[in-house]
C-alpha cells in the first residue's frame, strides 16, 4: 500500500490569514513526519501563495527544502504561474509551458493537473478554473493508462452545495468528464480550493476535497461570497492506495494531540 499526503490551499504571503501558513505548513511537516513517516509522497495541491508574488515562492521553498518526504506542487487559481516556476525552476511543464505532470506508484499513475486560468491575470475572471485544449490533449494521451489513474487538480470540476464556490469551479468540467469517460481508467480524484473537507463522486467518478492549511470555508452554502473564511484547526489527507482501490482519510494535525491518547477499558 502506498501513502499520500496532501496539503492544499496553504496562500503564503496572505495578509489578512487567520494564521500563519508558514508555520502551520511546518508544524504538518513534523506532525506527518511523526505519525505517517510512511509515506512517500506530499502533494501540495494548488493555492501555493495568495497573491502569486515571488517572495511568497520564496518562503514556501525554504521550508520545502527540508520537507521529510518528497513534494509535488501544484498551482491555484491565487498563484502566478511565471512567478512560480522563476522560484521553482525544477518542476516539471509540458510542451505547452502548463505545470502538469505525472509520476506511477506500484499500484496507480498520479496525474496532475494546473487549471489556471491566465495569463492574462484578470480577476474574479481568473479564479475560475480551466483545462485548455493543451492541457485537455496532454491529459487525453496520459489517461491512456494499464494502471488506474488517481487526478489531482485545484479547482473541483463539479458543482459542492457552495453556491459562491460553485461559481468559480472548472469552467469546462463537463468536457472533462467526457474525457474521462471515454477513457474509463480513472479511479479518483483529488481537489482543493473550496476549503472544506467533502467527498463523493460525480458521473460515476469519486472525488475527496481536502481543508485548507489556514482559513476554511464556513458551512454556509447560500452565501455568493468565496472570501469567507473561519479559523479552524489546520488539516491535511492522508491517501492509501492499493490494488483494489483508494482509501481516503483527513487528519485535523492540530485537533488532537496524539501523544496524549489513551487506551480504554
Ligand atoms: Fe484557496
Ligand atoms: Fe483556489
Amino acid at each position: 500500500m502506498t501513502k499520500i499526503i496532501v496539503f492544499t490551499d496553504i496562500h503564503f504571503g496572505q495578509e489578512d490569514a487567520t494564521a500563519d501558513p508558514a508555520a502551520r505548513l511546518r508544524a504538518g511537516f513534523e506532525h506527518l513526519e511523526r505519525y505517517n513517516s510512511d509515506a512517500e509522497l506530499i502533494v501540495i495541491t494548488g493555492d501555493l501563495s495568495h497573491d502569486g508574488r515571488v517572495e511568497d515562492y520564496e518562503a514556501l521553498r525554504e521550508i520545502i527544502d527540508t520537507a521529510p518526504r518528497p513534494v509535488q506542487l501544484m498551482i491555484g487559481n491565487h498563484d502566478n504561474r511565471e512567478n512560480f516556476l522563476s522560484v521553482f525552476t525544477n518542476v516539471a511543464t509540458t510542451a505547452s509551458g502548463h505545470v502538469q505532470t505525472s509520476r506511477e506508484t506500484d499500484s496507480a499513475k498520479l496525474i496532475f493537473l494546473d487549471t489556471l486560468q491566465a495569463p492574462p491575470y484578470s480577476y474574479p475572471f481568473s479564479h475560475i478554473g480551466v483545462l485548455c485544449a493543451d492541457r485537455m490533449a496532454w491529459l487525453d494521451a496520459e489517461l491512456e493508462s494499464d494502471k488506474p489513474c488517481i487526478i489531482f487538480m485545484h479547482h473541483p470540476p463539479h458543482d459542492t452545495g457552495f453556491v459562491a464556490m460553485d461559481a468559480i469551479k472548472l469552467g469546462n468540467g463537463p468536457a472533462f468528464y467526457d474525457l474521462l469517460e471515454r477513457h474509463g481508467t480513472v479511479q479518483q480524484l483529488i481537489c482543493g480550493h473550496v476549503h472544506r473537507t467533502i467527498s463523493g463522486s460525480h458521473r460515476g467518478v469519486p472525488f475527496a476535497i481536502f481543508k485548507s492549511l489556514v482559513g476554511q470555508m464556513p458551512m454556509l452554502f447560500d452565501v455568493m461570497d468565496f472570501h469567507m473564511e473561519c479559523n479552524e484547526p489546520a488539516a491535511y489527507g492522508i491517501l492509501m492506495l492499493g490494488e483494489h482501490g483508494v482509501i481516503v482519510h483527513t487528519e485535523d494535525f492540530q485537533l488532537t494531540d496524539l501523544s496524549k491518547a489513551v487506551i480504554k477499558g
